[in-house]
């Protein structure tokens, strides 16, 4: 592979070279962004700027905060980041809210010791990102288990009234992971409900896993953990994002004894036990793939969610509505919707205002799923 790649690299290098030499338009055909950038929350003040390029090269965000022009590279350990298609850079929340960036990324046909070959830059048009700009209401639209085929989505989504501040992609937006094309295809279904305009929370479900780059895939948001869990805040509201990993044992023959989520997720959960939530937030909301959050291989989350505060627990998995889903648990808990038994996708908005959250769901074909409010005491 490592040969195929070099020979490739070179093939494309010399065409560079001729048709820079010839004036040809060559790079250009081959090199351009192939996924507009989307917004990531990746835990604690810091979003990661997400897009892609048809081909390896570069990748920066440049915006002006506060009269100062910010250039910020997509680096690792000092080195530029310049053998891969998919570029991240992590920018702080303060400098991007209410502000436009542009993202930029230079083909690098190849790269040795002392030289490389590089092609052309392209930007994407600035992007008006609005993040939390003090509104009453906030309006966090949900889309979990996509698997691939966001137009059923896109049509459940047409049918609110309102708008979305915040875009909650809650797993199994891929049915699996085995290259950088599928996560691309995470990306292509980011910025169709995002347009890079609004903040992603995106959770990992247990599809995601499926495939060698399921791991590569979380190392490109860059998260304050090193893992896909993180805190984030839009407003008055703190969400804790968790990784609920598989559905199935480590043993479980679909994964090939290729796998130990029980130490990862023995990881997350000391995590979760070192946590101290934003005492302030009127609202903590706990957002995780498998509605499991009592038995994580063998972990019972329940206890630590309560702990922490948690007033909310919104999982997907299932392909189903529910706003009442494990009536026993201390915190409320709901089903987010997905695509369901009957084949209509369902896509939910939770409306967040000051004493209760508003839950209304529609389906692709415009029918109402139901509608739900969760009263807090003021
Ligand atoms: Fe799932």
């Amino acid at each position: 592979m490592y040969y195929l790649n070099m020979v490739f690299n070179v093939i494309v290098s010399a065409l560079i070279v001729i048709q820079s030499a010839l004036a040809l338009p060559f790079n250009t055909l081959i090199f351009f962004i192939d996924n507009q950038a989307s917004v990531f929350e990746s835990g604690d003040d810091m979003y990661t700027v997400i897009w892609s390029t048809t081909l390896p090269g570069t990748g920066y965000v440049t915006y002006n905060y506060e009269g100062t022009e910010y250039t910020v590279k997509d680096e690792i350990n000092g080195a530029i980041r310049s053998e891969d298609s998919i570029h991240s850079v992590r920018i702080p929340k303060k400098h991007l809210d209410g502000n436009s960036y542009t993202c930029h990324s230079q083909h690098v046909g190849a790269r040795r010791a002392y030289v490389a070959l590089k092609g052309r830059t392209v930007s994407s048009e600035p992007v008006q990102f609005k993040g939390y700009s003090g509104q009453e209401e906030i309006h966090a639209l949900f889309i979990s288990d996509i698997h691939e085929n966001p137009s059923l989505a896109e049509k459940a989504v047409k049918n609110f009234d309102t708008e979305a501040d915040l875009i909650v992609m809650n797993g199994d937006a891929v049915s699996f992971m085995t290259d950088a094309y599928k996560f691309k295809q995470v990306l292509s279904h980011a910025y169709t409900f995002s347009k890079g305009s609004i903040p992603v929370l995106y959770t990992r479900g247990n599809h995601e896993n499926r495939g060698e780059y399921g791991s590569d895939a979380i190392e490109i948001f860059k998260t304050s953990t090193g893992g896909m869990y993180y805190t984030c805040s839009y407003g008055p509201v703190q969400f804790l994002c968790l990784d609920s990993g598989e559905d199935k044992s480590d043993d479980d023959w679909t994964y090939s004894g290729l796998v130990d989520y029980t130490s990862y997720i023995e990881r997350e959960t000391k995590w979760m036990e070192s946590l101290t939530l934003d005492e302030n937030a009127r609202y903590r909301i706990c957002i995780a793939h498998i509605p499991r959050p009592d038995n994580r291989y063998g972990n019972d989350w329940t206890q630590i969610l309560a702990d922490l505060g948690i007033d909310m627990f919104i999982g997907g998995h299932k392909h189903r509505i529910n706003f009442e889903y494990n009536k026993e648990s201390p915190f409320y808990m709901m089903l987010d919707g997905g695509k369901n038994g009957d084949d209509r996708y369902i896509a939910t908005m939770v409306n967040i205002r000051e004493n209760e959250i508003y839950v209304e769901a529609y389906d692709n074909e415009g029918t109402m799923r139901g509608d739900h409010t969760f009263a807090f005491d003021s």
